[in-house]
């Protein structure tokens, strides 16, 4: 299992019910929840992190059979996406965005719109109103993160999504007895999960008399 928790039957939902195929980018994949249903859907996944120890454990645990579709790389996703416009028919990315602030969260919406093609699918998960705690039940807070009410989440979405038909669900989690080095040792809030399909821009006829 995943250090990172369980697999979420909502975001399996949302895997299972937006087509997925072709070329997926796994964003901040860590050390590859959710990256075997990736792969058996589609026909390449690129999986990006900036922690290569992650990313070891990913292909470790990749199934022999899928990993002739598996690429990885070491990504800082708060840095411009090394990847050419409109290269995925889908993006992927769960228990990470939350972590940054809203002008990094928006400049990475702004790279995932960027390499996404056309009718491309975006899947994103986005954890809201979180706690966490120490072995001791003492509070664990992380300095800098993001800190985001659903409220607040739903809007930053609903605003820089607009190219997207979006549907976004609400949900709880909880993770109890996580792996020390997950740096706590329990968590729980709500999550949202954001499905879009990226929408063709049509274009707009003027007519001059
Ligand atoms: C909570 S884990 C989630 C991993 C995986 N997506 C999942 O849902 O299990 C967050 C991941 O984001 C990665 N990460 C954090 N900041 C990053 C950055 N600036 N660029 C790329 N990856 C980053 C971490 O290395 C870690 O693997």
């Amino acid at each position: 299992m995943s250090k990172w928790g369980i697999e979420e039957k909502e975001t399996l939902n949302a895997i299972n019910q937006m087509g997925i195929h072709g070329k997926i980018l796994n964003i901040a994949a860590g050390d590859g929840r959710f990256n075997t249903v990736l792969l058996e859907k589609s026909d390449k996944v690129i999986a990006i992190d900036k922690d290569d120890l992650e990313l070891q454990t990913l292909k470790k645990e990749c199934p022999n059979e899928l990993k002739n579709k598996l690429e990885t790389m070491n990504v800082d996703i708060t840095k411009e996406f090394p990847f050419n416009d409109e290269t995925f028919d889908g993006v992927f990315c769960t228990g990470t965005l939350h972590l940054f602030k809203e002008d990094i969260v928006i400049k990475i919406l702004n790279e995932i719109k960027r390499i996404l093609k056309k009718k491309g699918i975006l899947i994103l998960d986005f954890a809201t109103e979180i706690s966490r705690f120490d072995r001791n039940g003492n509070q664990v807070v992380i300095e800098d993160e993001g800190s985001y009410s659903s409220e607040r989440a739903i809007q930053l979405f609903k605003e820089n999504l607009k190219e997207f038909e979006i549907n976004i669900e609400e949900a709880f989690f909880k993770e109890e007895n996580l792996e020390d080095d997950a740096g706590y040792q329990s968590i729980e809030g709500h999550f949202l999960v954001v499905c879009g399909k990226k929408s063709i821009i049509k274009e707009r006829t003027i007519n001059t008399l």
